[in-house]
C-alpha cells in the first residue's frame, strides 16, 4: 500500500492537522517526518478541542499508531506534558506513540541560545517560536546533538551532555554573558524523563517499512509549509527543517517508489508569522478583517499572523518542489466576507514581469503582486454539505486557484469541524475495499 505526504504549501499554519485528522480515516500510521514543538494543530473533533504540537493528529483515531520519525527535533519535556494532556482524556498516548532513537533532542541550552540569538539580531531577528528548534537542528548537523535514544543509555548521556555542554557554557558566558548551565542539573532532569518515555522508543524505519509492506496505508505529515523550508523557502526567514515532500522521505526514511500521493494544503488567502517578505500581504481593513474573521493566531506563540490575498506564483513554485497530486483548500468561509477577492497571477519588480516565483530573494522582498480580481459570493457558505451545493462564484474562485497553481484541488474545508470539508473530487486515498 502506498505512502500519501501532507505537505503545508505556503508559510505554515495551513490546516494541516485538520486535512491529516481528516484522512487519517483510512489510514495506520500518522508520521511525523520534521519540526518539532514549533509546530501547532488545532483539532476540532465534536465539541472537544485539541492542541498538538509534537504527536502527530492520526493520534485522535484509536486505529492510528502516531509516529515520531528520525527527522524531527523533540522537547522531551513538552512531549510529556502532551503525552499526559492526551491520556487524561482517554487516548492512551503512552502505549500507542512510536519515537524514533534518532530524533534530535531539544535541549535548555537551545531554548536559551534561541533566544538570545533572536535578542542579538535586533531588528534582523527571524520571529523564531522560541522553542530552541534552529540551535538543535544546528547541534544535529554539527553532530554534536544528542539523541532520543541517548535518554536510555545514562553513561552515555551524561558524555555526551559534559562534551557539548562546554562549548555552549563557552557561548553563554563568554558571549552572551549569562550563568553556565549545570551538568547535573540537566541530566537529572532528561534522565528523569526517560523511564516514562522507555515505551515509546521504536525502531520507526522498520515499523514503517513492515506497514508498507503489509499493505498499510500511511500518512506522513508535515509541520510548517514549503516557503518555511530550510533549502526551498524564503531563506533566512524559515525553520531549519525540510517540510517539503522530499524531506519526508529523509525525516521518515523511506523510499520515493513507497509514495503517490503528495497531498499540498493551502489557505484560500495567505498567512506567516514571523518576519521575511511576503508579496501578497495585506496592511489595510481587509487585512485586518481577513485576520479577525480567520482568527489568525498562532497556536504555539499566540502571535497574530500577517495575512494577505491569495499568491497563485507562489502557489506554482510550492507545487513545484512538492509535485501535488492533490490540493486541499482550506478557510474557504472566512472570504464569504469580502465583495471582490484577489489573486495574485504574477509579480512585478524593476520593470520585469515575473510568472514564477523569483529566484533571487532580494526580488522577492520587493515584488508587487499582479491581480486578477474575482467577485465574492457573500453568503454563509459554512453548512454547505455538497460542494454543487456552493455559490457559484466560490467555485469559480476555486476553480481560479487550480488553474493558477496548476494543480488539482480535490478537498475544500468551510470551517474547523470534521463535517465541514467538501469532496470536490472523488479520489479517495486508498481503494473502497479497504474504506
Ligand atoms: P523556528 O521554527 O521556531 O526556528 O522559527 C523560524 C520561522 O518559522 C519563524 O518565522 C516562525 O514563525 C516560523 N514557524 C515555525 N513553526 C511554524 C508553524 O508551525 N507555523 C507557522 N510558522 C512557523
Amino acid at each position: 500500500m502506498p505512502a500519501t505526504i501532507i505537505v503545508g504549501a505556503q508559510w505554515g499554519d495551513e490546516g494541516k492537522g485538520k486535512a491529516t485528522d481528516m484522512l487519517a480515516d483510512t489510514t495506520d500510521l500518522v508520521v511525523r517526518y520534521q519540526g518539532g514543538n514549533n509546530a501547532g494543530h488545532t483539532v476540532i473533533v465534536g465539541d472537544e478541542v485539541f492542541k498538538l504540537h509534537l504527536i502527530p493528529s492520526g493520534i485522535l483515531y484509536r486505529h492510528v499508531t502516531p509516529v515520531v520519525a528520525d527527522g524531527v527535533v523533540l522537547d522531551p519535556r513538552v512531549m510529556l506534558e502532551e503525552l499526559d494532556g492526551l491520556e487524561a482524556r482517554g487516548l492512551e498516548a503512552f502505549a500507542r506513540v512510536k519515537v524514533s532513537g534518532n530524533a534530535h533532542l531539544i535541549m535548555p541550552f537551545h531554548r536559551e541560545l534561541d533566544l538570545l540569538i533572536e535578542r542579538r539580531l535586533g531588528k534582523a531577528n527571524l520571529g523564531t517560536t522560541r522553542r530552541g528548534i534552529g540551535p538543535a537542528y544546528a547541534d544535529k548537523a554539527a553532530r554534536v546533538g544528542l539523541r532520543f535514544q541517548d535518554l536510555f543509555d545514562e553513561k552515555i548521556f551524561r558524555q555526551k551532555l559534559e562534551a557539548v555542554l562546554i562549548h555552549k557554557n563557552e557561548q553563554l558566558t563568554r558571549i552572551y554573558n549569562r550563568l553556565p548551565m549545570q551538568l547535573d542539573e540537566i541530566a537529572d532532569e532528561y534522565l528523569g524523563y526517560a523511564q516514562r518515555l522507555a515505551p515509546l522508543l521504536a525502531d520507526t524505519t522498520e515499523l514503517i517499512h513492515t506497514s508498507l509492506e503489509a499493505g498499510r496505508h500511511i500518512i506522513l505529515e508535515g509541520a510548517q509549509g514549503t516557503m518555511l523550508d530550510l533549502d526551498h523557502g524564503t531563506y533566512p526567514f524559515v525553520t531549519s527543517s525540510n517540510p517539503v515532500a522530499g524531506g519526508a522521505l529523509t525525516g521518515a526514511g523511506l523510499g520515493p517508489r513507497h509514495v503517490d500521493r503528495v497531498i499540498g494544503i493551502t489557505k484560500a488567502y495567505v498567512t506567516r508569522v514571523g518576519a521575511g517578505p511576503f508579496p501578497t500581504e495585506l496592511f489595510d481593513d481587509v487585512g485586518a478583517r481577513m485576520c479577525e474573521i480567520g482568527g489568525e493566531y498562532g497556536t504555539t506563540t499566540g502571535r497574530r499572523r500577517r495575512v494577505g490575498w491569495f499568491d497563485g506564483v507562489l502557489a506554482r513554485y510550492a507545487n513545484r518542489v512538492n509535485g501535488f497530486t492533490d490540493l486541499f483548500l482550506t478557510k474557504l468561509d472566512v472570504l464569504s466576507a469580502f465583495d471582490t477577492l484577489r489573486i495574485a497571477t504574477s509579480y512585478t519588480h524593476d520593470g520585469a514581469t515575473y510568472e514564477q516565483f523569483p529566484p533571487h530573494q532580494s526580488v522577492v522582498h520587493h515584488a508587487e503582486p499582479v491581480y486578477e480580481d474575482l467577485p465574492g459570493w457573500g453568503d454563509d457558505i459554512s453548512e454547505v454539505e455538497r460542494y454543487e451545493d456552493l455559490p457559484r462564484e466560490a467555485r469559480d474562485y476555486v476553480d481560479a486557484i487550480e488553474e493558477h497553481a496548476h494543480a488539482p484541488v480535490t478537498w475544500v474545508s468551510i470551517g474547523p469541524k470534521r463535517s465541514q470539508t467538501l469532496v470536490r473530487r472523488d479520489v479517495p486515498l486508498v481503494p473502497a475495499s479497504r474504506g
